[in-house]
């Protein structure tokens, strides 16, 4: 389902208090892929995505939108620190391996989707399968279930005597036996069943990640087209056969090169990267001419990427022209303007985010679906105490929570974090032998628990 611009804010809004200008440019950014996809083919190849970039500082939620746009978006969509790359050449992930990546995801999006499309296909022939393996077809008959390899009479002993029914009688124990199956009577029982062996496919995974995929080569396919498939009998419950079965119908039924296709095609157009931290590539701060040097190297290796550029990866070229960018980094040290000109050029949307007070503080450990609130509670009640906030409770945690950023490091919502567990740590140590009880938090509780630390200067700053 696509979503419009108001439905992504709401849903954001679930999660993340305030930032409301960074949430409407990015649900924007998102319809806008879609916008673009209903046009005629001359225009849409126009229209290029109107990169963002991010600005706040610590702890007000850039990440966190990062996060749950991830969810919302029916897209590809990956997330990257842009201080894990390294220029290439360099030891570390070079910068084409994000689209690299991203493709991934889609071929895992669509394979995913396809395999829904035949799940109820791969049932019924897992069924069938099991059914032949329960009840061999007699030998007279031969004929439709001829894609059994083995001898039908085998070593099974099926429920039915190998004695040659009439086909008719054959066709009724056979309904039988199906129905039977259907409501799950036989789950328990044993039966051999062969299927494609797995292990040669995991060795063949540990091969292509050791760097050949770098190259773009698909390793794996290579020498699964090479290599005999391997079949191997297992002995185990009607219950695991069926989900093995299944499994290999759905294998059997997914046509893994259309998937590739359209992985591709989906990742050049709906595509998305987030690209965090990336202040922490941005030129001057430091000072130093090493770690400069080498992290202007990956802004120019990231431009042709934003810029548009095709990448190798090993489901094929892929093109960056129309894959969306956002961008965020917290900049305390450096500036947007020191990132390379024609970097800044590719986000052409600057949104900034604001800091957090402790009004902000206030809704963000009551109203999101997640919120620490909610989580302590929950944690406790696992432990039989039922644990309550009041109102002013919650107040003076987020004063205590501002008075704390101000006076040593603004670390932003993450404050609440050590906040919350310096509260409670009592109350989780002892958890287990209060079973049953209930616990009130308010206001007077808070001041007690926090203002000694808050009191000296030295121990706030390392303990809350
Ligand atoms: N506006 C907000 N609403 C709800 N929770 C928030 C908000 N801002 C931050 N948080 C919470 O604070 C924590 C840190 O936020 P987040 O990771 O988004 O910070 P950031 O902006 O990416 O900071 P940095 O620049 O350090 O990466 C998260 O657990 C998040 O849930
Ligand atoms: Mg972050």
């Amino acid at each position: 389902m696509i979503l419009t611009p108001k439905q992504i804010v709401a849903e954001l809004d679930t999660y993340i208090i305030g930032q409301d200008d960074a949430k409407r440019k990015v649900a924007i950014a998102l319809r806008n892929r879609w916008r673009r996809q209903q046009l005629g083919e001359d225009l849409r190849d126009e229209v290029a995505p109107k990169n963002i970039i991010m600005i706040g500082p610590t702890g007000v939620g850039k990440t966190e939108i990062a996060r749950r746009l991830s969810k919302l978006a029916d897209a590809p969509f990956i997330k990257v620190e842009a201080s894990k790359f390294t220029e290439v050449g360099y030891v570390g992930r070079d910068c084409e391996s994000m689209i690299r990546e991203l493709t991934e995801v889609a071929v895992g999006m669509i394979r995913e989707e396809k395999e829904r499309e035949v799940q109820a296909k791969a049932r019924e022939n897992a069924e069938a399968r099991l059914l032949d393996i329960l009840l061999p077809p007699s030998p007279r008959q031969g004929g439709p279930r001829g894609y059994r390899p083995g001898d039908p009479e085998a070593g099974d002993e099926g429920p039915a005597p190998q004695v040659v029914e009439s086909p008719d009688a054959e066709a009724r124990t056979r309904e039988i036996i199906r129905k039977k199956l259907e409501r799950g009577e036989l789950d328990e029982r044993e039966v051999d069943v062969e299927v494609r062996e797995q292990g040669s496919q995991s060795m063949m995974q540990v091969f292509s990640n050791t760097g050949l995929e770098e190259m773009g080569f698909n390793f794996q396919d290579m020498l699964g087209k090479l290599m005999p498939q391997r079949k191997q009998t297992r002995r185990t419950t009607v219950a695991e056969a069926r989900r093995l079965l299944e499994q290999e119908e759905v294998q059997n039924l997914i046509d893994m090169e259309a998937v590739t296709r359209a992985a591709i095609e989906r990742t050049e157009n709906a595509g998305i990267v987030f690209l965090d931290e990336i202040d922490k590539i941005s030129g001057r701060g430091g000072g130093q001419a090493g770690p400069d040097v080498s992290r202007e190297g990956v802004q120019r290796d990231i431009l042709p990427i934003v810029e548009g550029s095709t990448v190798t990866t090993k489901h094929g070229p892929v093109r960056t022209d129309h894959i969306l960018f956002i961008a965020a980094g917290a900049f305390h040290m450096s500036s947007v303007s020191d990132l390379i000109p024609e970097l800044q050029g590719r986000f052409p949307i600057r949104v900034e985010l604001e800091s957090l007070g402790a009004a902000d503080f206030h809704r963000i450990l009551r109203e999101p679906k997640n919120s620490l609130v909610k989580q302590y509670k929950g944690m406790l009640e696992t432990e039989g105490v039922a644990l309550h906030f009041t109102d002013d409770a919650v107040e003076a945690i987020a004063g205590f929570c501002e008075k704390v950023n101000n006076e040593t490091e603004n670390i932003g919502a993450r404050r609440l974090h050590t906040i919350m567990e310096n509260l409670l740590e009592d109350i989780s140590f002892e958890a287990p032998d209060r079973r049953g009880e209930e616990l009130t938090i308010d206001a007077a509780e808070v001041e007690r628990r926090l203002s000694g630390l808050l009191e000296d200067q030295e121990l706030s700053k390392y303990i809350l």
